[in-house]
This record gives C-alpha cells, sequence and structure tokens, in this order.
C-alpha cells in the first residue's frame, strides 16, 4: 500500500450554484455533469448546490434531468433548468431563477458560472451577466462569483487580445478561470510533483544533461464529422497554442516560490517570454505541416481530410504540426524542444521524453562495440499514466554488454483508484476558488503571439500544392523526420508503460 508522504485534503466547496451556460450541448452531457456527479458521489461536493443549466432551448427542469444521461443519476435532483437568452434581460431571468431556487435549498448566492457555449458567446454573456449584477462580488445578498471559459480563448493573438481587453471591464483576472483541460489530466499534475517532490532530478534538469524533450500528442481519430469546426482550426490552435504549450511550460519552468496559483502562473509566463522566435522557411525553418490524405488506421481504410464531410477539396488546414523551439534562459540554452501533433497517425496518446546527452567514452562506455546508452525519461500522459526511466544495462553473461532497459511506473498498477477525470479536478479547484491549474490572460496571449507568424504564414498559402500530405495511419509528413535528422536525432517513437 503506497502511504502519502504528505497530503492536502482539498476542503469541501462551498454551498452555492454551478450554473451552465450551454448545459443542453455536449461537452456538457459528455463531461461536465457526468463529472459533478462523480464528485457527489466521491463525497468532494457541499451538502447542498444547484446546478442550473441555462439555454435558448425550451427545456423544463423534468425535461432537462431526463436528457441528462446515467451518469449523472448522482446529480439529478440538483439540476434545474432555465430557458434564457444571452442579453441582459436574459441575466435578469436567471438571476430570478437563481433566488428562488437559493430560498427553495436555503443555498447563499455563490455562483460558478461555466461558459459551455460557442466562442463567439462568451463575450456577450459576460457582458449581459456583468449589467445584471450577477458577477459583482459580495453585494445585494451575493457571495464570490467566478466564470468558467471553454477552449478556444481566441483564435489568433488579436482576438485573444480583443477577448481579454472585452472581458476585463466586467470581471477582475481572480473570477476568470480559461480551462485548459491537459492541465487537469492525472499525468500533467504529476510533472510538477516529479519535478519539484524528487530532489534527485532538479540537478539534472537542464542543459548540462539534458540533449533535447520531445512533446507528441498524436491521435488515430480523423475529424469524426467536424470538419465545418475543424476548418475553422487546424492542428496548431486545436492542440499546440493551448495543451502543448501548457505541458511545455510546465516541463521546463523554474521551480515557483510557493505552489499559489500566481507563482506557479508567473513561472510559466517567465517560459513563454524567453522562447525563441521560430524560423519559418528555409534550410533552418522549425515548422513543419502536413495534411492527412486517405490511408489505413487501426486495420481500416480511412479517407484523407479532403474527403472528409464540410471540408474543401482545396483545403489547407494542417491537421499535422511540428515545431522546434528553443527557450533562451540559462537553463535551457541550446536545448530544442520538439512538439508533435496530429491526427490520424499511427499511434495515439501523449507522451514528454526527455533525451539526456550521451555518456562520456569512457569505462564501459568506451569498450569495443559498445554503443553508450542514452538515459530517457518518458512521461505517459494519455491513453495510460506512467513513467518510464530507461538506462542502461549489463546483459547477464560472462562478457560486458549493455542493453537498454526500463524502469516501468504505471499509475494503474501502483494505485487503487482510476485517476479522476481533468475535468472533475477542474471544476473542483474552479469552485474552491484555486487557479493553479486555469490559464492566466498574459499567458494566453503570449502562446498567441509566440504562434502568430506561424498562423499568418500558414493562412497566406492557398492550393492543394502548398500542404504537404501523409497517409493516414503514419507519423505525419517526411518533412518532420526532417526537422530533428537535421540536428542529428530522430523522433522517440510512442512507448507505451506495460
Ligand atoms: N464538445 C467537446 O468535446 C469540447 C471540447 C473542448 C472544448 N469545447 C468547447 O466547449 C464549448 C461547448 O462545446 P459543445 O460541444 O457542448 O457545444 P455545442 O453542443 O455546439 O453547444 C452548446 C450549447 O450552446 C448553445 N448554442 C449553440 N450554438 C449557439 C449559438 N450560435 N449561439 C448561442 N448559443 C448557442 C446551445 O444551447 P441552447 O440552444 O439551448 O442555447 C448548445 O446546446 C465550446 O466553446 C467548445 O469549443 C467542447
Amino acid at each position: 500500500m503506497n502511504e502519502p508522504i504528505e497530503s492536502t485534503i482539498p476542503s469541501l466547496p462551498e454551498a452555492g450554484f454551478v450554473v451552465i451556460f450551454g448545459g443542453s450541448g455536449d461537452l456538457a452531457k459528455r463531461k461536465l455533469l457526468p463529472a459533478l456527479a462523480r464528485l457527489r458521489t466521491e463525497g468532494l461536493l457541499p451538502k447542498e448546490f444547484a446546478i442550473l443549466s441555462v439555454g435558448r432551448s425550451p427545456l423544463t427542469d423534468e425535461t432537462f434531468r431526463s436528457r441528462a444521461g446515467r451518469a449523472s443519476q448522482a446529480i439529478l435532483e440538483n439540476l434545474h433548468y432555465c430557458q434564457a437568452d444571452y442579453t441582459p434581460e436574459g441575466a435578469r431571468v436567471v438571476d430570478a431563477r437563481m433566488k428562488e431556487i437559493a430560498a427553495e435549498r436555503g443555498l447563499p448566492l455563490n455562483a460558478l458560472f461555466y461558459l459551455s457555449v460557442p466562442p463567439d458567446t462568451f463575450q456577450p454573456i459576460i457582458a449581459s451577466l456583468s449589467e445584471a449584477g450577477l458577477v459583482k462580488e459580495h453585494c445585494n445578498g451575493r457571495g464570490w462569483s467566478r466564470v468558467i471559459i471553454e477552449k478556444p480563448f481566441g483564435r489568433d493573438l488579436a482576438s485573444a487580445r480583443k477577448l481579454n481587453a472585452d472581458i476585463l471591464p466586467h470581471l477582475t483576472e481572480h473570477q476568470i478561470y480559461r480551462i485548459d483541460h491537459y492541465l487537469g489530466k492525472e499525468g500533467v499534475q504529476n510533472l510538477l510533483v516529479f519535478r519539484f517532490a524528487n530532489p534527485i532530478f532538479e540537478p539534472i534538469w537542464s542543459a548540462r544533461h539534458i540533449d533535447n524533450i520531445q512533446i507528441t500528442a498524436a491521435e488515430t481519430l480523423g475529424v469524426e464529422g467536424r470538419g465545418g469546426y475543424y476548418e475553422t482550426a487546424g492542428v496548431l490552435r486545436d492542440m499546440i497554442q493551448n495543451h502543448l504549450m501548457q505541458v511545455l511550460c510546465l516541463t521546463c519552468m523554474e521551480p515557483p516560490a510557493s505552489l499559489s496559483p500566481d507563482d506557479v502562473r508567473n513561472e510559466k509566463v517567465k517560459v513563454l517570454k524567453a522562447l525563441r522566435p521560430l524560423v519559418l522557411s528555409g534550410e533552418d525553418s522549425d515548422v513543419v505541416r502536413g495534411q492527412y490524405g486517405p490511408g489505413r488506421v487501426e486495420e481500416q481504410e480511412v479517407p484523407g481530410y479532403r474527403d472528409e464531410p464540410d471540408v474543401p477539396e482545396t483545403s489547407t488546414t494542417e491537421t499535422f504540426a511540428a515545431l522546434r523551439c528553443h527557450i533562451d534562459n540559462f537553463r535551457w540554452a541550446g536545448v530544442p524542444i520538439y512538439l508533435r501533433s496530429g491526427k490520424r497517425m499511427g499511434h495515439k496518446g501523449t507522451q514528454i521524453t526527455i533525451n539526456f546527452k550521451e555518456g562520456a567514452k569512457i569505462l564501459f562506455n568506451a569498450l569495443p562495440g559498445v554503443v553508450p546508452p542514452r538515459n530517457r525519461i518518458i512521461f505517459h500522459i494519455q491513453p495510460e499514466e506512467g513513467i518510464l526511466l530507461e538506462l542502461g544495462t549489463k546483459r547477464p553473461g560472462q562478457s560486458i554488454r549493455i542493453e537498454r532497459t526500463a524502469m516501468d511506473f504505471a499509475y494503474r498498477e501502483a494505485f487503487e483508484h482510476d485517476s479522476p477525470e481533468a475535468y472533475e479536478r477542474l471544476l473542483l479547484d474552479a469552485w474552491r476558488g484555486d487557479a493553479t491549474l486555469f490559464v492566466r490572460s498574459d499567458e494566453a496571449e503570449l502562446s498567441w503571439k509566440y504562434l502568430q507568424p506561424v498562423i499568418e504564414k500558414w493562412s497566406t498559402t492557398s492550393g492543394k500544392s502548398k500542404i504537404p500530405l501523409y497517409p493516414a495511419g503514419t507519423d505525419g509528413p517526411e518533412a518532420a523526420e526532417g526537422l530533428l535528422a537535421r540536428d542529428g536525432r530522430e523522433w522517440v517513437d510512442f512507448v507505451q508503460s506495460t
């Protein structure tokens, strides 16, 4: 049995409301309501609370409950529905309904608003809530109020800046919770514990010992009928600007002064500020893109991206991207950080690989025929969570032969409980007022700023010939191999913990 060395038992959130705009939608049904139900089953929610779904659809509490699905059984009696649009009048309707429910259930008017609606409605909803007085904290009988904003937070630097500028007159930064569900994943949170709770790693976590870092998020799925949406996004916006840049920050940031939200986020911001601008063309280009063509994935023939519904035949939207990043600070000078993400790839999963430098050619490594092994640490984030430490080991026998072996730690074997879903952790944190795992305005803008030149360059090319195709079921376009081959390196295959 694993005894915790030190644990912080989360305090129960205060009684109040979770108000979900777009509660009738896909995300609420598949993720948010089931996450709240599991939190309740685990005894992590207060005794009294209400979940109020707000939408334009004409539903009643009963019809909404009947649509919520089996995964939400544990919170059925806490579910309410309020038909309202996203205008200030709509917000007043929500206000009246909250007061009614508060009186019935004896609830304080604490409110966690969750914007699970299309991004162009974020600003009008916040402005309406503000005008109707719903986000003003601790006045007119109200308690605290916080707003969770779904991704995408903008679609480029200008729109992210505009969204921040539009919402900040209505909310203070401490009320805004920009969600990136990768930060709620157990494996991502463990990066910080691994780095900062195990002192043996800190002295080797730098350019002195690390040769390169690779962060891969690969999917075997295609666009799954969401071609219309994907045409407005592409993998750079959908995966890299948010999830992979966040993982890069957590992997490379300095130890924070404390675990407070601002101390942690300040360190992430310093990493983003130290990123060297990407070279976009020529022999030393840092960026590669590609789009999947027809191919075979998991024994099935699949169509190419341009044959997907709602995708134009001439689309140049990237379904794969790879970047070579550099952080120009003392810790990471000269260490490339390679990011790649794609759809319809040969493997599925997210992994971070820390590749250490080759050992000096002395002692065992100087023996004839011995190739000094490179040590590696691989963090598996999904689908299974685990950590692999690769070492050179003597093969049993009379002669010295060194082979690569792995110390393999799999979460599911080491711990009795399944890891909580990312949305459980993030909903609970926001409800408790802990913004550590949420993205601050400057982080969102700096990440967009770094990628903006790539977005602009890729958006100015058009026509079929401008984007390399890769067959579905492979590791992306050839140029992605070239990006590392030029540096005398190669991508580390996807390795799953056993
Ligand atoms: N689904 C996912 O897996 C996923 C993953 C990551 C992020 N997100 C983000 O989460 C948010 C919600 O996603 P979703 O998939 O649940 O969206 P959705 O099903 O398309 O929409 C959610 C709700 O928003 C309302 N709505 C839809 N279109 C609207 C419009 N044009 N104007 C005003 N209201 C509209 C609808 O409620 P009423 O008609 O009742 O008002 C709908 O039920 C989005 O910002 C999305 O980008 C979703």
